[in-house]
């Protein structure tokens, strides 16, 4: 069974039908479009086990991505761990905790992984030979890599003040690297320019209703690792709101499918408080999202216009969730606390996560005695500027004895 179920492209908010095809918006109302499926063609083939006998990798739910037969790009990326965080739940005083952690995705070390194998596969069946996309710095990275892999010329956009780690981590791989003077919203204005004029595969705006379904396998992940079961809360960071709606939507199907019980999982969305548009919207208790101009070192995040913003504050209210934002303070605390607990590096996006979900806690919003999942998407690696200054500098020594016996005194170590 590979069959892909795909039926249409679907405007999100007329309803209108597409053929499957490089678009975006709607033709009648300028709705975003979304792909939709035919699950009835699944008709009870889809099952734990099939899924359970393939190889551990994103793939393994293809039926439900929209691609065509096999992955083009990307045949490895994907499935990543999941933790039982037993020391982090004590510090929360929380009783069951998990920690996805897609800050080890292969093979750039974000979730993005995931977005770009899809996007690039599509790409890659539509004909495109240039693939391109407006990034916050992890996008970049994963676009440039997975392009180099697959052979495939790569131009990627960035806003001009981004982390070295992002700037290098899309360098490397030998891409078109394109700063822009301005903030992300400037770039991905630009980008749709380019991408009317130049004709390339854009991942995050010709092809973004493709690209948006890859965020599908991190929800699908987390529920066959907890046995085929749907979580109870979830913490996901949000910077355009995709992957928060994604998530929601992959535990839909999941259930549709039969493949796992409705547990009335409710989203939370996680944002730094000097970009945080949609938490805004979700606290104000409206769904109008006001654009903001971005002023943190949650970079990662800083879309100050956000495309699905909208969406996921509706994903939130619908589900019973809610939303939180955090200051760089207590982003920085989050992320040490996440790596004194757990051994995890994130990145600042998962100093976000954590540290609203840590209040959301606090403020009674998620039960302190139902199980929590956090969604750590990048790694500590690429945003090491945000720590740099905030942890411990070695203490150096000579290569003698004598010098260490003197500084093991002074820690009080016999
Ligand atoms: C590490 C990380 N986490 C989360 C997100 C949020 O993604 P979305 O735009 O789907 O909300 C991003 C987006 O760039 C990211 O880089
Ligand atoms: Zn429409």
């Amino acid at each position: 069974m590979s069959e892909s179920i795909v039926r249409a492209l679907k405007c999100r908010e007329c309803g209108h039908e597409y053929e499957i095809q490089p678009t975006h918006v709607c033709e009648f109302c300028f709705g975003p479009l979304e792909v939709v499926y035919d699950y009835d063609k699944l008709d009870g083939k889809f099952t734990r086990e099939l899924i359970e006998s393939r190889p551990q990798n994103m793939w393994r739910y293809k039926e439900l991505l929209p691609i065509d037969g096999e992955p083009k790009v990307g045949a490895n990326n994907g499935f990543t761990p999941l933790i039982k965080a037993d020391r982090l739940a004590k510090a929360l005083g929380v009783k069951e905790l998990y920690i996805k952690i897609d800050s080890v995705c292969y093979p750039t070390l974000s979730f993005k992984d995931r977005v770009v194998s899809v996007a690039l596969s599509k790409a890659v069946e539509f004909g495109f030979k240039t693939v391109a996309c407006a990034s916050t710095g992890n996008l970049a990275g994963s676009v440039a890599a997975n392009a180099a892999a697959a052979g495939l010329e790569s131009y990627v956009f960035i806003p001009e003040d981004l982390e070295q780690g992002k700037v290098l981590g899309a360098a490397i791989f030998g891409t078109n690297i394109i700063s822009i003077r301005g903030q992300y919203d400037d770039v991905n204005r630009l980008c749709s320019e380019v991408a009317g004029k130049y004709g390339w595969a854009f991942v995050n705006v010709n092809v973004r209703p493709f690209y948006a379904e890859g965020s599908k396998t991190l929800g699908y992940e987390v529920m066959e690792q907890l046995g085929w079961k749907a979580p109870k809360h979830v913490v996901v960071p949000m910077a355009s709101g995709s992957l928060c709606t994604k998530i929601d939507k992959s535990i839909k199907e999941f259930i549709q499918l039969g493949l796992v019980e409705d547990n009335q999982t409710a989203m939370y969305g996680a944002q730094a408080t000097g970009c945080s548009p949609i938490t805004k919207s979700v606290k104000d208790d409206t769904d109008m999202i006001h654009p903001v101009k971005a002023n943190t070192i949650a970079k990662s995040l800083a879309i100050g216009n956000p495309a699905d913003g909208y969406y996921a504050n509706k994903v939130m209210k619908e589900s019973g969730g809610y939303a939180e934002d955090v200051s760089d303070e207590e982003i920085i605390d989050a992320m040490k606390l996440l790596a004194e607990t757990e051994g995890i590096f994130a990145e600042t996006a998962g100093g976000v996560t954590l540290g609203c979900a840590k209040k959301l806690i606090d403020s009674g919003k998620i039960p302190r005695d139902e199980s929590i999942v956090l969604c750590i998407t990048g790694n500590g690696l690429k945003t090491q500027e945000a720590v740099l200054n905030e942890v411990a500098k070695p203490r150096i020594i000579n290569a003698s004895l004598k010098e260490f016996d003197v500084l093991a005194a002074a820690d009080g170590v016999k």
